[in-house]
């Protein structure tokens, strides 16, 4: 079987016009959007998505505010600098990108965002929102971008075993929430595999839906997929490549060409939940900017 690629560049561009249409009307009340994004140290990958979220927002029409602070920056300085934009009515959306360097705190920079501000949903607050299926929370945009990508592409989730590999509080644990909750795009079965999970391959290999968020390249191939399973691959790999301008090549965390023969459908790397990540971050924005304007809606 050779799968069908599923193609998130399409498919959030498809959201990214919604959120367009969003942002034009919300202009018609006189509302802007705002994103702040907190880069902290000069990490190549997080320069990268940072650049392309400053990017999308103004694209879609929203105010967009890069905070750029040195390694060396001490927790206070970032802390205050959170305070500052929490206070900032331009903003409605604040995201500190991760990973900040070891000697900040990550959870206590987290807590610090105001929770109707916390567009990435990391807040404990929406960690407990998303958790508990009440819809005024934020969900983390990947596992977000993963399930409207499903259900964008027509994977039917009700029902389904839905394997996770990777824990993460920023893809698989969100992920299995949103993916057994009694909602469309939920109701699958799901498990949540690790690193210590006993006989990986042979679970995986039950899934109807194969999640894999590892950050490993190429850490599972053919023979952890069913013949005919979607492969949803969320890993964002550098890989040395010498015949690259750059030096580097992305690669995913499955073996793309094994398992593609395998698989039903699966998802590209570049191109699969990368460009949906972003896309589901606007959609968020917009959202909390229409939450403060209209409280009760
Ligand atoms: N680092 C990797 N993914 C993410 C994300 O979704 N949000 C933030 N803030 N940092 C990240």
């Amino acid at each position: 079987m050779i799968a069908r690629i599923l193609d998130g560049v399409a498919i959030a561009a498809t959201i990214r016009a919604e959120v367009r249409d969003d942002v034009a009307a919300l202009a018609r009340e006189g509302v802007v959007p705002g994103l702040a994004v907190v880069l902290v140290g000069d990490d190549p990958a997080s320069q990268v998505y940072v650049r392309s979220k400053g990017k999308a927002c103004l694209e879609a029409g929203m105010h967009s505010e890069t905070v750029t602070l040195a390694a060396e920056a001490s927790e206070t300085e970032i802390l205050a600098t959170i305070d500052r934009l929490n206070a900032d009515p331009r903003i409605d959306g604040i995201l500190c990108q991760l990973p900040v360097p070891p000697h900040v705190n990550a959870e206590r920079v987290i807590r610090r965002i105001d929770p109707a501000k916390d567009v990435d949903g990391f807040h404990p607050v929406n960690v407990g929102k998303t958790a508990l299926g009440d819809p005024t929370g934020f969900q983390p945009a990947t596992p977000f971008g993963v399930q409207q990508l499903l259900i964008r592409a027509g994977v039917p989730t009700e029902g389904a075993h839905a394997v996770i590999v990777g824990r993460s509080n920023i893809v698989g644990r969100p992920l299995a929430n949103l993916l057994s909750l009694d909602t469309a795009g939920g109701n699958a079965t799901t498990t949540l595999a690790h690193s210590r999970t006993r006989d990986l391959a042979a679970l995986c290999r039950t899934a109807d839906i194969l999640i894999v968020a590892i950050g490993r390249a190429g850490f599972l191939g053919a023979d952890a997929v069913k013949p005919g399973a979607t492969v949803i691959d969320v890993g964002i790999n550098r890989v040395d490549d010498a015949t690259r301008p750059r030096g580097y090549r992305l690669a995913g965390d499955v073996d793309f060409e094994s398992v593609s023969a395998v698989a039903g459908a699966i998802t590209p790397v570049p191109g699969g939940v990368g460009p949906m990540t972003i896309a589901m971050l606007l959609v968020n924005t917009v959202r909390a900017a229409r939450a403060r304007v209209q409280p009760d809606a």
